[in-house]
């Protein structure tokens, strides 16, 4: 079994795996208790699974655990704390920006590492810039509103 080590939310933090292809979403959800990012398709088609990894937006279902190794690794768990939200989780929060809210992990991780690029966008940049994260409740129009007022905030 290999080890690998690599930082999650700012900690040294290792992981041990069979396979070094094994996805980093299995290795965050159910060896390190990291359960902001969600198994939506497994085909990096949704956005649910997204990480940050050295600060890009990544989707953790394809990103095999050896990839991880010596890199940096952001979870919803690392953005804010429920006394101090990262501004683009509050921005979620004003606007309400969620019905079942298994898309909002992918949505807010898109959209911090979108902001983080293009801090000033307009709203079709935002529209381009998460067009790949998908919503089966409808919420977009919300989640445009959350990332527009964050790029105020
Ligand atoms: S679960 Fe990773 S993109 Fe859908
Ligand atoms: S809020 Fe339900 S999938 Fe987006």
């Amino acid at each position: 079994m290999a080890t690998y080590k690599f930082q999650v939310n700012g900690r040294a933090t290792s992981a041990e795996s069979w396979d070094p292809a094994q996805p980093l979403l299995y290795v965050l959800r159910n060896q390190l208790g990291l359960h902001g990012p969600k198994f939506g398709c497994g085909l990096s088609q949704c956005g649910a699974c997204t990480v940050l990894l050295d600060g890009k937006a990544t989707r953790s279902c394809v990103t095999p655990v050896r990839a991880a190794e010596g890199r940096s690794v952001t979870t919803l768990e690392g953005l804010g704390t429920p006394q101090g939200p990262d501004p683009v989780q509050a921005a979620f929060i004003a606007e309400q920006a969620a019905q079942c809210g298994y898309c909002t992990n992918g949505m807010i991780m898109a959209a911090k590492s979108f902001l983080g690029q293009n801090p000033k966008p307009t709203l079709e940049q935002v529209k381009q810039g998460l067009a790949g994260n998908l919503c089966r409740c409808g919420t977009h129009t919300r989640v445009l509103r959350a990332v527009m007022r964050a790029a105020r905030a």
